[in-house]
């Protein structure tokens, strides 16, 4: 595919330092940057969910975005912070004839590899303290059944939420963070078993992922026979941050 051309986007002295607008090259929407007397330009869309980069807050190199604060690296286009985990694209600028041109690449944003990669979850070690005598002394929930894994309670609720994984950050969801709370009560219509009660956000109110996440919860806690039903509330407030993530998910994700 031959290169795309420059296209004068601005004159010098339209934008401060620093600055932000929005132009359009080649028929494509791209923010523009003029910070430390450089010029930068990137795709004017969120790697999330299309959020509109150039009408985020600008600090130092890096944009907000204005729908769920992911934020870019404006020189290079990488995702800085979650919930974006991708590159937008970076594009070339230059001045020239006291004007800013832009020429569009076609390749994704020159910020590295994004923010996560597709990388085999660490092994986790199960749970014990669903033994018996160990959830007694752990004041565990009286509303314990016993099936053939043992009687269910919290944790081995959460042992088997890890199955389900965000599929745009391949991390499991209580790794991430997205589990807020489980409550376990007899189930009133069938004698032996429990009602689970998941409390759980979403990395964003917008978040695309937020159908198949609810979906493939029930379905991991639903598969066991103690299980009579699973109820899944969505939680925003308080919204999820990336501190809520465990060391394994920082480890996967490359946050350090
Ligand atoms: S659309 Fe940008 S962070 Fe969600």
């Amino acid at each position: 595919m031959p290169m795309a051309d420059f296209v004068r986007v601005a004159d010098v002295a339209e934008l401060p330092d620093p600055g932000k607008t929005l132009v359009e090259v080649d028929g494509d929407m791209v923010a523009l940057f003029h910070v430390g007397g450089t010029y930068y330009a990137i795709d004017d869309v969120c790697t999330h969910d299309g959020g509109p980069l150039a009408d985020g807050e600008l600090r130092d190199h890096k944009i907000a975005c204005p729908r769920h604060g992911a934020k870019f690296d404006i020189r290079t286009g990488a995702a800085l912070s979650m919930p974006a985990v991708r590159p937008t694209r970076a594009h070339d600028v230059k001045v020239e004839d006291g004007g800013v041109w832009v020429r569009l690449r076609a390749d994704a944003g020159a910020g590295g590899p994004p923010l996560h990669g597709a990388v085999a979850a660490p092994v986790v070690p199960i749970s014990t303290c669903c033994t018996p005598a160990a959830s007694r002394e752990a004041g565990g929930s009286p509303a314990e059944s016993t099936g053939p894994g043992g009687p269910l309670c919290e944790d081995r609720v959460r042992e088997m939420l890890k199955e389900v994984k965000d599929p745009e950050l391949f991390v499991n969801i209580v790794d991430l963070g997205l589990i807020y709370g489980v409550t376990l009560s007899p189930a009133a219509d069938v004698p032996g078993k429990q009602h689970v009660a998941i409390d759980m956000t979403m990395t964003s109110p917008a978040c695309p992922a937020g159908p198949q996440l609810i979906a493939d919860t029930k379905r991991a806690v639903g598969a066991s026979p103690e299980v009579s039903a699973v109820e899944v509330r969505i939680v925003m407030d308080p919204p999820w941050t990336p501190d809520r993530m465990t060391e394994a998910a920082r480890d996967q994700l490359g946050i350090f």
